[in-house]
């Protein structure tokens, strides 16, 4: 039986905050581990639907890239690879955009949210679905490990490949999503945990970023929303700021969060958020310090780039003149 082929993209945009590590990262990491064959695309074809400056997109190409590895993205197990340097990546989105309808892309929730207090919309924000379809279909993926705002995206690329392969032939194989059944992984604000934590949250105390200091993350968590109840207890329907301080810390320190409780019995909630901080800083302190020794070294961080790019290019090309061939027929 052949390997499953998982594919997923990550946009170029700034530091990694911990909803992105345990909702997006940590889990590609761990199918890097598994038996798959696993491709992993930073993806700034997609960050330029919304203006980007040059140098900034550059630096943070880097910044992904040297994060990512960080974590424990390992390029020789995972193809690590910039989504510009493929030209096929476009080429597919184009020959894509084609077969779709107007109508499909502009119920698509996430076009609608961005959409909605521009005046004027970008081509490209429109089209971003089709792109994100022909990045998958073009590495002929099988899994597409997405958050669940993604599902309607995956949906669009599946009834394209099932249109295609209807006109031409069988080319592409059907993808699926892989959603995270694990709900604990949904981290929330710090400062209003009824929402997500977001990177688009004005409030940068909201978030708890991969690159902060021990004393950040120290001063974020003592700062975090609770309540006026002092006794450490999991109860995410009533109790949702403190049930997001244990799963942080649970995720975090791999204890359960019954075990987590446990210990914490003598502890009110201020003190508790002494030991989930340590949680958190024991986790990524040697991340960040990882993080900052990848940065010094640009130039590496381009070699991996360049090899993964070759490995993605060859791919891309295979794709490509197969589909030219069905054309031409
Ligand atoms: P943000 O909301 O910070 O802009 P993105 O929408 O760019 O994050 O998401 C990047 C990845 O991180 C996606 O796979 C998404 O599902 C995941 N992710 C983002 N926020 C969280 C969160 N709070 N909890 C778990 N996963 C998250
Ligand atoms: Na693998």
């Amino acid at each position: 039986k052949q390997v499953k082929k998982v594919f997923s993209g990550i946009q170029p945009t700034g530091n990694l905050h911990l909803g992105n590590y345990f909702g997006a990262v940590k889990r590609w990491i761990d199918l890097q581990n598994s038996n798959y064959d696993v491709t992993y695309c930073i993806v700034d074809l997609h960050s330029i639907t919304l203006p980007q400056k040059p140098l900034e997109l550059k630096e943070n190409i880097l910044r992904i890239c040297a994060t990512l590895l960080a974590c424990g993205i390992d390029p020789q197990k995972s193809t690590l690879f910039l989504q510009s340097s493929v030209r096929e990546h476009s080429e597919l989105c184009w020959i894509l955009s084609c077969n779709t309808t107007m109508a499909r892309l502009t119920h698509l929730p996430q076009y609608k949210e961005k959409s909605e207090k521009m005046k004027e919309i970008p081509l490209g924000l429109y089209l971003y679905p089709v792109l994100q379809a022909a990045d998958i279909m073009l590495h002929k993926a099988n899994l597409v490990p997405v958050g669940e705002d993604q599902i309607q995206h995956i949906q669009l690329a599946q009834s394209l490949t099932k249109n295609f392969n209807h006109r031409f032939g069988p080319t592409f194989p059907t993808c699926e999503p892989m959603i995270s059944e694990d709900l604990s992984s949904r981290i929330k604000s710090l400062r209003d945990p009824t929402k997500k934590m977001s990177k688009s949250d004005p409030d940068p105390k909201s978030c708890v970023m991969l690159t902060d200091s021990p004393d950040q993350i120290t001063s974020k968590i003592k700062k975090a929303v609770t309540d006026f109840t002092s006794a450490v207890t999991f109860d995410p329907q009533n109790r949702q700021g403190v049930a997001n301080l244990l799963t942080i810390h649970s995720l975090a320190s791999n204890k359960s969060i019954e075990q987590i409780c446990d210990e914490s019995q003598r502890l009110d909630t201020g003190q508790y958020k002494f030991k989930v901080a340590e949680a958190i800083i024991e986790h990524f302190n040697p991340i960040r310090l990882k993080i900052d020794d990848y940065l010094k070294n640009p130039d590496y961080l381009w070699s991996i780039l360049d090899i993964g790019n070759e490995k993605a290019q060859e791919v891309a090309e295979k794709t490509m003149n197969e589909i030219i061939l069905l054309f031409l027929f």
